[in-house]
Parts: structure tokens; sequence; C-alpha cells
């Protein structure tokens, strides 16, 4: 398994960047087709609208970390992975070069379309639970609370089968990164299941990664997977909505995604679209951003679903602090704290933190 896991990625990773150098420039399908999209469950409104696709023809960086947690292979084992490519092609700052100047939007592009590009994810929700794959969620007891949300969203592979009582059993929307497709193609369990599976699986990938054109070897392998699962909703954000999920981490942090060394996490991209799309968001198992520099609190797994894997504190200290493919676990949620105390209606449960002023919470030195 492990070695069949380690070929696959090494594939995904290596072809790409051979044949990310022969970008297809996006053709517009007929408007023929029919899309296969089925009904909404109650209490959620939801339709398409025809877009257009902004083309973007510059190649992103593919080296993201796998969020591939099976056989204990976590991101800390994938991070060291990502060192070993550092060797091979260069580090952050001299792959920056290869990278289209940053892009400064005036809105959010809302770039969430079908595989074939010609209609854009339209759905509302009045309040969305997001939950996360901390084992803070363990013995939470929070799954009934959970299902009780119109819309429940989840990421890369996180599981619900053997952990309702924790984490509730149903799926509106999966959300995942590039990186964690092999998971799901190995674990059917997450697109079968008839409580549990998603109505929506939304990818996030890096252009080169995600080009429709022929040349995108993660796309194409989602539009195979697609095809086995016609009654979920396949969506893949565009190279702007992409490049504006980058944007918005300088806004927010001061700092260039590239040049500081950082991966945005798959939690950075579902809140990107959760502001947009839900009334109120009910984040679960969510630590604040200080929580792990007291050694009197407790840690917990990384993941919920992998107990005997990497520690959660140990990873965002490990993440926060990495010069170079770093996910900055920490800032983010600063700056999701900073939302919730300023700009949406973010709610934190399991644990609860309580929202006071922004001064209660330490700024990490990511931001400072
Ligand atoms: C925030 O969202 C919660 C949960 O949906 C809701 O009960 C509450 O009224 C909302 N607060 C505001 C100020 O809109």
């Amino acid at each position: 398994m492990r070695c069949r896991l380690g070929c696959m990625l090494c594939l995904v990773t290596s072809f790409s960047v051979y044949i990310g150098l022969f970008l297809f420039t996006w053709t517009e399908r007929s408007e023929t087709s029919s899309s296969s999209i089925v009904g909404p469950p109650q209490g959620i409104a939801w339709g398409f609208r025809n877009v257009y696709i902004d083309q973007e023809k510059a190649a992103k960086r593919v080296n993201e970390p796998s969020h591939d947690d099976n056989n204990n292979n976590n991101e800390a084992s994938q991070t060291k992975r990502g060192d070993t490519d550092t060797g091979k092609h260069g580090d952050d700052k001299s792959l920056a070069a290869d990278e289209p100047p940053p892009k400064s939007f005036d809105k959010d592009p809302f770039g969430y379309v079908t595989l074939d590009g010609r209609k854009a994810l339209d759905l509302h929700c009045s309040q969305c639970a997001l939950i996360s794959a901390s084992g803070q969620l363990l013995n939470s007891g929070s799954g009934e609370d959970i299902d009780n949300i119109p819309c429940v969203v989840r990421m890369n592979q996180a599981p619900t089968k053997g952990f309702e009582s924790d984490v509730g059993s149903k799926t509106t929307i999966r959300f995942t990164a590039h990186s964690s497709l092999p998971s799901l193609m190995r674990d059917p369990m997450l697109m079968d299941d008839v409580i549990g599976r998603p109505q929506y699986i939304i990818f996030w990938g890096p252009p080169k990664e995600m080009d429709s054109g022929g040349s995108g070897v993660v796309y194409n392998e989602i539009s195979a997977l697609s095809m086995k699962y016609p009654y979920i909703n396949f969506i893949v954000l565009t190279n702007d909505q992409y490049q504006y999920a980058e944007y918005v981490f300088r806004e927010e942090t001061g700092k260039d995604r590239i040049t500081s060394g950082s991966w945005l996490t798959t939690g950075w991209f579902t809140m990107i679209l959760l502001r947009n799309i839900c009334d109120s968001i009910s984040i679960y198992g969510m630590v604040s951003p200080g929580y792990c520099q007291s050694p009197t609190k407790p840690d917990v797994p990384y993941h919920y679903f992998s107990p005997n894997g990497f520690k959660e504190c140990a990873q965002y200290r490990e993440h926060e602090n990495a010069k170079a493919h770093g996910h900055r676990f920490m800032s983010e949620k600063y700056v999701f704290i900073r939302w919730a105390l300023t700009k949406y209606n973010i709610t934190f449960h399991s644990p609860e933190i309580p929202l006071t002023n922004l001064m209660e919470f330490n700024k990490p030195k990511f931001l400072t």
C-alpha cells in the first residue's frame, strides 16, 4: 500500500512537472451537453449559472503537500518528501520566478465551476458547519448538533463512518486538495456511502494540475472519477479563484504565499468559499491560535481518524515556523478569528472559542 501510494504521488508530481510545460488554452465547450446535477436537499437553495471562464495560461508551482493520512503517511512525512523534492526542483523562492506575478482582485471571482467549465456553483446555505479533521473532535459528542445544521462541509478524506457521534454523518460539500485525490480514489466509502457521501465535491489545485485542456494530470483524474459517481456534483476552482486565495492570504497576513515559503491549507480555500455562500459558519474542531503555545494544553491527534499519527500541536508548531513548505495553521486561524470579530458570522465549537476582542488572542510570529 505504502509503495503504491508513494509511486502514485511521485507520478502525479513528476508527471505534471514535465507535462505542465505544455499548457493548452482553455477551449469553451459547446452549449449542448447537459450536466448531471441532482436535486437540492431540503432547506438548501441552489442552482447553476453560466459563467465565462477566465483564461489563465501561467503555470503554477505543483509541489503541494499531500493530505493523505492513511498508513500514518500524514503531512509531516509529506513535508519530508517535499523537502526531498526541493533538492531536485529548487526552493520556493527560486520557483517564484516561474510564477505569474501576484494578481489583485476587486472582488471574489467566485470561480467554482462544473468540470466542463460551463456552470458555476450557486449554492446558498443559511448555516454551514465546517468540520475540521482535528483530534479535538474525538469524544466531543458533536455529531447530532452537526447533523442539524443545513450544510455540512468536510475536507479532504476526513471520514464520517465510525465517527458519527463526534463528527456527524451527512456531508453537503467535501472540499478537497488535489493532493488528497489518491485517498479519495482508494477509499470508495467516502463516495459510496449513501448517508455520508457528499452532494458536492470541490477540488482545489494549482492551475498546472487543474488544466482542463488535456495537460492537467489531476483534472484528468477528477474527470475520470466523476464518471464513477454520477450522483455527486463535481466542482473545480478556476485559476482565478486559486489566485484569489493567494491574494486574500497576502491581504490578511501581509506575506506573500510563495516568498514566505507557505502553502495554503484546504481550510483556507474552504473558508473563502463558505464566507461567500453561508449566512453563518459554525466551525467544529478548531483550536484558538494560541492554544498550542500553552504547554499545559493537552495535545491530540492531528487527524481524528489517525489516533496513532502525528500530534496536532506538534504539527502546527513545525509548520508555522518552517522556512519552506509551511502550512501557517496558527496564522490562518488568527485570521478566521479576526473575520469572526469583524466581518462574518463565524462561531467556534468543540472547543468553544469565546469571541471577546482580538487583543485576547496571541498573534502568531508569522504575522508580526
Ligand atoms: C449568527 O448565526 C447564528 C447561527 O446561524 C444565528 O443564530 C445568529 O442569529 C447569527 N447572528 C447574527 C448577528 O446574525
